[in-house]
């Protein structure tokens, strides 16, 4: 894996797989009253968010504490960032009480790239402005690895090297269709979603009204439509995308209800899903708007399966950059840490 994981570009089809891998065995601490490994112990992580966040920064704070890394978390408000310091400041000053890794969520794309050139520290992008948002679509691709493969919450079969260069490409993703809908022109989720769901060999569809299709979209690796009904048949996942109202300026859509009517996943286009189709919503949900309660809480949808998922794929981001070697280059500091594997890569059993 790249030093940073600032893009789902970052990342080629057997590194998906691996990190894939792993966050199942990283899913078996959820189930188990004591959630804690000791692969971290010693490293330092700090959650720099300068948006909010309920599911990416508590996420992150539980896979750091249960791999026992030491886990600090600070926002813009209650820093001092809101007295005006700037990002560079911030960033040079957290990093230099000696961490090993920053989180960064920002309202400007390339923030977190910025970072990188600023500081030694392993940098993570929780989600730049409308750029990306790696992890999201990293764990949307093991919620959807999941159900394509009827699991619930059982682990992969494994040879020991999960988590290794030795792990091979998915092919869950081939002859799969993921339609994504909704505000795709302010949506840092569908340009992860687009980069990982391509490489992994699945067909992607985006669907949106002609005024939220992001500009430059025709040489994306996808289908375009602007028309629902059409494609919703052929779904085998369909991703709701929140309207992000804070980032609109002008009008793109006439009313919310004009919205729902063309875009929104109702009870009615509910049922016109193909049987086994799955729902997902990175969240958080404009209930009533992109998406109805019938379809956010019924048996197709798999919203709070992807928020589980976020702990575990961030334990396997976070051992992936931090756990095999330390920054000089010495012996892995989950073996040295007595990780009780059978696999000695430091992940659970
Ligand atoms: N999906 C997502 O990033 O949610 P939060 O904004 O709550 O972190």
């Amino acid at each position: 894996m790249t030093r940073h994981l600032l893009s789902a570009a970052d990342l080629d089809p057997t590194e998906v797989t691996a990190v894939l891998d792993l966050a199942e065995e990283m899913a078996q601490v959820q189930g188990r009253p004591v959630k804690k490994l000791p692969a971290l112990r010693g490293r330092t992580v700090v959650n720099l968010f300068f948006e909010d966040s309920t599911r990416t920064r508590s996420s992150f704070e539980l896979a750091g504490k249960w791999l026992s890394a030491d886990v600090i978390n600070i926002s813009a408000k209650g820093s001092s960032v809101s007295k005006g310091e700037s990002l560079r400041d911030t960033v040079q000053t957290v990093a230099a009480m000696g961490v090993d890794a920053l989180v960064i969520r920002h309202h400007a794309s390339g923030a977190p790239l910025q970072a990188t050139g600023w500081i030694d520290a392993h940098v993570i992008n929780a989600g730049d402005g409308t750029h990306e948002h790696p992890t999201q679509a990293l764990l949307d691709a093991f919620t959807m690895r999941r159900h394509f493969r009827g699991q619930s919450d059982a682990p992969v079969a494994t040879d020991g090297s999960v988590g290794t260069p030795g792990s091979q490409p998915d092919n869950d993703f081939a002859g799969r269709t993921v339609v994504i809908v909704g505000d795709l022109t302010h949506s840092r989720v569908v340009r992860s979603n687009v980069l990982l769901l391509s490489r992994l060999g699945a067909e992607v569809v985006l669907v949106a009204p002609p005024t939220l299709l992001p500009s430059g979209v025709s040489s994306w690796p996808v289908t375009v439509s602007t028309d629902f009904d059409e494609v919703l048949p052929q779904a085998d996942i369909v991703m709701m995308l929140r309207v992000q109202r804070e980032r609109m300026s002008g009008g793109y859509f006439p009313t919310p209800r004009e919205y729902t009517v063309g875009y929104g996943l109702t009870r009615d286009r509910l049922a016109r899903l193909a049987a086994g189709a799955a729902i997902c919503h990175p969240g958080p949900m404009n209930r009533g708007l992109e998406i109805s309660a019938d379809a956010a809480d019924g048996a197709a949808s798999l919203v709070l399966d992807q928020v589980a998922a976020g702990v575990a794929v961030r334990m396997s981001v976070l051992y992936n950059l931090l756990g095999g070697t330390d920054d000089t280059g010495t012996a892995a500091r989950a073996d040295r840490a007595g990780t009780p594997t059978t696999n000695g890569a430091g992940a659970p059993r």
